[in-house]
């Protein structure tokens, strides 16, 4: 039969066996990821208005796209219960990575930073519907990731995606000294920039190749450097904001 024939002739397809391995891979991760939105009473997933997609283009950035539990999962399970004082997430959208690391307890406190104010305002609007005790260890701030300095202690900074190399490379070059001094991992999923972090002397200590997925550490015998442009040499520190 003609629609037999056309059926068995698109399964032989590329697209159709493509389709057939992602559909289900694609659909365990919307209902993944929708039960964890359920699960706090938050909204973090993409698309909607958009917002803060122009802006980012023009600041060599990316427009916002929430993490998938999938790889929130991949980092819980690489981290080994590695902790560190605060969880920063550079580029945090609308907070889903870091309602996660507070929900999860991977930190005590989970600090989340975006340039985009409107998707501040969101993340912010998640948090007012988050149970007190969990909502009190979390704080969003309105930040470009170049004028960012980490608070001063040990950190774990998430990178999803969030800007080019320019950006990146500014990020890591600003806060240099707090990643020498305090042993802070960087989790970096879909780590296309990676050369960057290499130049810099940090090794990759754990990762997920298939999945573009890594974990670094600064890892030089060189002195400390600080020029005093970092917050590392003020304890009460908590990073910068400009809104
Ligand atoms: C792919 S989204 C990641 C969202 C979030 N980290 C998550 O995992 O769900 C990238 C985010 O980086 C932000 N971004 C882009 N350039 C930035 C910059 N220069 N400074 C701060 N945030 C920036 C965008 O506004 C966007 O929300």
């Amino acid at each position: 039969m003609a629609i037999e024939r056309i059926t068995r002739k698109l399964m032989r397809s590329r697209v159709a066996r493509w389709w057939a391995i992602s559909l289900p891979i694609r659909l365990a991760r919307i209902s993944l990821d929708a039960r964890f939105e359920r699960g706090l009473g938050i909204t973090t997933t993409s698309g909607g208005s958009g917002r803060g997609a122009g802006n980012s283009r023009a600041l060599d950035g990316c427009s916002y796209q929430a993490v998938s539990l999938l790889y929130l999962r991949l980092m819980q399970r690489l981290l080994r219960g590695d902790r560190r004082e605060v969880f920063v997430d550079i580029g945090c959208g609308k907070g889903r990575a870091c309602f996660f690391a507070a929900a999860e307890d991977l930190c005590a406190n989970v600090v989340g930073i975006d340039h985009s104010a409107e998707l501040i305002e969101d993340a912010k609007r998640n948090l007012a519907n988050l149970p007190a005790d969990l909502a009190k260890r979390i704080s969003f701030v309105v930040s470009d990731a170049r004028e960012y300095r980490l608070p001063a202690r040990p950190a774990i900074v998430f990178f999803f995606n969030p800007f080019g190399s320019d950006v990146m490379g500014a990020f890591i070059d600003a806060n240099l000294a707090h990643f020498q001094r305090y042993g802070s991992l960087i989790i970096y999923v879909n780590d296309v920039h990676y050369h960057l972090l290499i130049d810099r002397k940090f090794r990759p200590i754990r990762e997920f190749a298939a999945r573009r997925f890594s974990i670094w550490r600064y890892a030089s015998n060189e002195p400390v450097f600080d020029d005093g442009s970092s917050s590392v040499g003020n304890p009460n520190a908590t990073g910068n904001s400009t809104g």
